[in-house]
């Protein structure tokens, strides 16, 4: 599949812009997004206008060029990284032949692709319904003004557009309906993973950042990491071990994107669920990247917007530091962005999940902050609990073994209320 990239944007004057970005930065953007569903970009282009043409965004003349190259490259598809209504949409695909993907078509698209769960899938879905049921609505309301009426003055083309809404309402009840029992199962399955007494990290980030990467360095695993947007809808679950023996559960969840449709937010709440049961969450900024800032502010936007758990530390993974460090001025530019954060009392490290610089260091912050909480208890086995005993070895930071004369043995742990709480009521027998 072969696709043009386009952004078209109005040019006006520098304080009236409200997009922070760089019209470069969000072509290159959206060229990634298309690399990440496998599409080959076989031309790309900024398109300035002095005003948008309500047909079909671009001049005349910009539409013809555009075709010469459609017929020159031969291409498929034409992704407009912006807005496109539905009645433009059918516009550019009349004149230009081929098909049209905005924005949201795109980030659709690839969510689609990359969604591995079920749960991942049934959202998918539901959202692009959503969409597609919005787009109906405009493109209805859009043909009755063409009539010069509104309300219920019939006719064969609103016959079709109400049963097609209706179709589309029924899929989406369906679809909710499949939801539901799923997120009941998973809640299930949330509820088991809790009764283990690991605290939960969470890694976070704009996409592209690196969290895959960051993960598997943390875990040794081998999850999908690649130069692909989205590869991480659903999260991906794994133990790790901290130096001290201690374990933890580290969640790789979401990738975000800025402008994210609204019916994606929603698909997003479900993983955003995980972040909230989190201890720590792990932000991983790509800290080389020039839009850095903006990627944090859209991170943080969406996580208030989807409504995180305030009381949750977050801290700041500034990642791909080898890329910034290859530059002459890079260390002093990161020693600024480190200066600022800790002025803002913002926690954090910087790494390299590529090259594994940092790497330790994470580690180590970790288990001392999760040592932070803990206080020391001592349990009591009797010779009838030996197999709690050999599960306190496996589960738990032992600091000291006291074997007494009479065959008990006393073991000094070292853990947090939590972990405290959990134990005391899985082995109701033992003396705490
Ligand atoms: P999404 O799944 O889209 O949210 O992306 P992600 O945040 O999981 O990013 P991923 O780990 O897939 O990494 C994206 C790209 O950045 C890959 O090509 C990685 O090899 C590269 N990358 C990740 N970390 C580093 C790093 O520290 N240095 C350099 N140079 N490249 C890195």
């Amino acid at each position: 599949m072969k696709a043009i990239v386009i952004y078209p944007f109005l040019k006006i004057s520098a304080s009236k812009q409200t997009d922070m970005r760089t019209p470069e930065c969000r072509l290159q953007e959206a060229v990634t997004l298309c690399k990440a569903i496998d599409v080959a970009v076989c031309h790309s282009e900024i398109i300035a206008l002095r005003k948008i043409d309500s047909a079909t965004i671009l001049t005349t003349g910009k539409l013809e060029e555009l075709h010469e190259s459609v017929l020159l490259h031969e291409a498929d598809v034409l992704v407009v990284d912006s807005a496109v209504s539905p009645s433009q949409q059918r516009n550019l695909e009349k004149k230009l032949n081929i098909k049209v993907l905005d924005r949201i078509g795109l980030i659709l698209e690839i969510f689609g692709q990359r969604a591995a769960t079920k749960e991942g899938h049934l959202q998918v879905e539901h959202a692009r319904l959503s969409y597609q049921k919005s787009r109906l609505v405009k493109a209805w309301s859009h043909l009755e003004r063409q009539r010069g009426g509104g309300g219920f003055t019939g006719g064969p083309g609103e016959t079709q557009k109400e049963s097609d809404r209706r179709m589309i309402d029924d899929a989406i009840k369906r679809i909710e309906k499949k939801l539901e029992s799923v997120v009941k199962t998973r809640d299930l399955h949330r509820k088991s993973r809790k009764k283990v007494p690991y605290p939960i990290i969470a890694l976070a980030g704009y996409t592209n950042a690196g969290k895959s990467t960051l993960f598997n360095k943390l875990t040794d695993a081998d999850v999908l990491e690649a130069d692909m947007l989205f590869a991480t809808l659903d999260p991906t679950l794994r133990t790790v071990k901290l130096p001290s023996n201690d374990k933890i559960i580290l969640s790789d969840t979401v990738g975000f994107v800025s402008d994210l449709p609204t019916q994606l937010v929603k698909a997003f709440r479900a993983t955003l669920e995980e972040v909230n049961q989190a201890d720590i969450i792990l932000h991983v900024r790509d800290i080389a990247h020039p839009e850095t800032d903006i990627q944090k502010q859209d991170v943080l936007s969406v996580l208030s917007e989807l409504g995180l758990d305030k009381n949750i530390l977050i801290v700041e993974i500034f990642n791909k530091i080898d890329i910034l460090l290859a530059d002459d001025d890079g260390d002093a530019h990161l020693q600024r962005m480190v200066s600022y954060n800790e002025l803002h009392n913002i926690p954090t490290l910087s790494c390299s999940a590529l090259t594994g610089q940092g790497i330790d260091e994470i580690r180590l912050w970790i288990q001392n902050y999760l040592n932070k909480n803990k206080t020391y208890y001592h349990i009591t086995f009797t010779s009838d609990d030996a197999e709690s005993l050999a599960a306190f070895y496996r589960t738990t930071h032992i600091i000291q073994r006291d074997d007494r004369e009479n065959g008990d043995v006393v073991l000094k742990v070292q853990m947090n209320a939590h972990h405290y709480g959990v134990l005391k009521k899985q082995y109701p027998q033992l003396e705490f």
